[in-house]
């Protein structure tokens, strides 16, 4: 009998089966040209745990990784892989091609491949294929919010590992917000030391008003944020970090009061779920702050792209503020609906300068100098809207990729962002508004978001980053299929989420998962 297929996810562009397979075992050896290196150490250390297997490098070994930079028509992350039943070649233009046919090979494998213990007794067989396979989306990234709920190192590790397999290849990390403050700045102690702590958290359903009367708190070291920038590169993910301004700042005026609307006022980190009103002064020590803030950022992230938040800015406090009118008059501006745009653009001057790539939440497609790289998120229309003025666009629409709000209408389902339901479909329906007539902007790509005000735990985020954000890696990667054969991969692919401890969601609405929800992964 045939083996059977391996559904891969995402689904690579060219795919042909051939008899037969390739067998590894402890004597099969890698021929490794040079730049293939990396993704030879990729190899070994993802299979390793599970398959035992050396994989020593020999100058005539079977398994090929070939860095061939005369190779056309795959950019930076395609790669051809054909598996014959006594050799394999993996080829790629770029070392990063080589990286995402790494990831290829793992699921082509046993789904037990990738557990992260011994399975012994398992043939380690790859079936006869003959792949060529380009990305369609140059972004294809997952937001975590560390904010709300901080998530320690390991975590982000595990998290890499999972965007890596699903050939995604940003982890956008969220790292300040109202309720916490995540990212240490050595010129400003407070702000992870005060900020990095809340009292309290809202629980239950959105709206409610209970607390749990448990501090919540984390930070991370600069020396841990410089290694996972590192763990992820060898993995060919990029951490893009977010420092929100002017608005989501309450934890950073928990630490400096000074640097708010209202002299003398003392605030706590935020408890509560929402939007509020505390916001960034627009005086000059503010100014002086954020670039700090900023300066420290590019210290630790080399990141092109590097995001300054910007979503959902209440102007009520600059309407009172005499040092914001002051600023309005000085600067000509309408009023304090033009602050927002103002401060963005200071400090897009400030990372462009420094050259990178200044990007922000679009909240209407409007209002941003063109260089800024947007994420649309409100509106489809957005999109079409920031293009045609020239940006940049992440599409990550709220209804569509926003993997904190349900994932089916099921009474089962854990507290979750209310407003929509986005099941597994929807995710693999996303298709970004794009007009190819307008010149302007380009679609970069497509990206999921993880709010964790209602995912307290390492469990919680696995049940709603998955299976959804594997559906969303299949759009952004392979582009559209049929639904029933995307969502019949999916479902394959399970086995590899299983073998990887992760506590995921439903595959179709109403079905329940095979564990109890919130169990910690393993
Ligand atoms: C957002 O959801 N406030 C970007």
């Amino acid at each position: 009998m045939p083996a059977p297929r391996p559904a891969l996810v995402p689904a690579p562009t060219q795919l042909t089966h051939r008899p037969g397979h390739f067998t590894l075992d402890q004597d099969t050896s890698l021929r490794i040209t040079p730049g293939a290196e990396p993704a030879a150490t990729l190899l070994r250390t993802l299979i390793a745990p599970a398959t035992g297997l050396p994989l020593t490098a020999a100058p005539d070994g079977p398994f090929v990784l070939a860095h061939d930079p005369g190779l056309s028509g795959l950019g930076t992350e395609g790669y051809g892989l054909t598996i014959s039943p006594d050799a394999v070649l993996l080829r790629a233009a770029h070392p990063t091609g080589l990286l995402r046919g790494i990831q290829t090979i793992r699921q082509l494998l046993p789904a037990q491949a990738l557990a992260n213990g011994p399975r012994p007794g398992v043939p380690w067989q790859l079936p006869c294929v003959e792949i060529t396979d380009v990305p369609r989306r140059a972004w294809r990234g997952f937001m975590l919010d560390v904010a709300r709920h901080f998530q320690p190192v390991p975590f982000l590790r595990r998290y890499v590992d999972l965007l890596a397999l699903h050939k995604l290849n940003v982890l956008h990390l969220h790292l300040t917000d109202d309720q916490g403050w995540r990212l240490p700045v050595a010129d400003y102690p407070l702000l992870t030391e005060v900020g990095g702590r809340r009292a309290q958290s809202m629980v239950g359903p959105a709206g409610s008003d209970a607390f749990d009367g448990t501090p919540h708190q984390g930070a991370y070291t600069g020396r841990e944020l410089r290694d996972l920038v590192t763990y992820a590169a060898a993995r060919g993910v990029t951490i893009v970090p977010e420092v929100e301004m002017p608005g989501h700042t309450r934890a950073a005026l928990a630490a400096y009061p000074e640097l708010g609307t209202v002299p003398g006022r003392r605030l706590d980190v935020w408890t509560r779920w929402g939007v509020c009103d505390t916001v960034l002064g627009v005086h000059e020590p503010v100014l002086d702050f954020c670039r700090t803030v900023l300066d420290t950022v590019l210290d630790v992230f080399p990141s092109p792209h590097v995001h300054v938040g910007g979503d959902e800015c209440p102007t009520t406090e600059w309407a009172t503020s005499p040092a914001a009118r002051q600023r309005i008059e000085t600067e000509g501006l309408s009023g304090p609906g033009e602050l927002r745009g103002w401060f963005l653009g200071r400090m897009g001057t400030h990372l462009l300068e420094r050259g990178r790539i200044p990007t922000a939440w679009a909240e209407t497609g409007e209002g941003l100098p063109p260089e800024f790289t947007v994420m649309t998120w409100r509106d489809p229309e957005h999109t079409r809207i920031a293009l045609k003025r020239g940006h940049n666009v992440v599409s990550s629409h709220h209804s569509a990729t926003y993997l904190d709000y349900a994932q089916s209408t099921s009474p089962a389902e854990p507290p979750a962002q209310p407003g929509t339901v986005v099941d597994l479909r929807a995710v693999h329906d996303h298709e970004p508004p794009a007009d190819p007539t307008t010149e302007g902007g380009e679609l970069l790509g497509v990206q999921a978001q993880l709010w964790t005000e209602f995912a307290p735990t390492a469990g919680h985020v696995d049940y709603l980053a998955f299976p959804r954000l594997a559906a969303l890696a299949d759009r952004a990667w392979h582009g559209a299929s049929p639904w029933p054969q995307a969502r019949a991969r999916l479902i394959a692919h399970g086995a590899r989420l299983a073998a990887l401890g992760v506590r995921h969601g439903p595959f179709d609405p109403y079905v329940p998962v095979p564990h109890r929800f919130g169990e910690e992964p393993r």
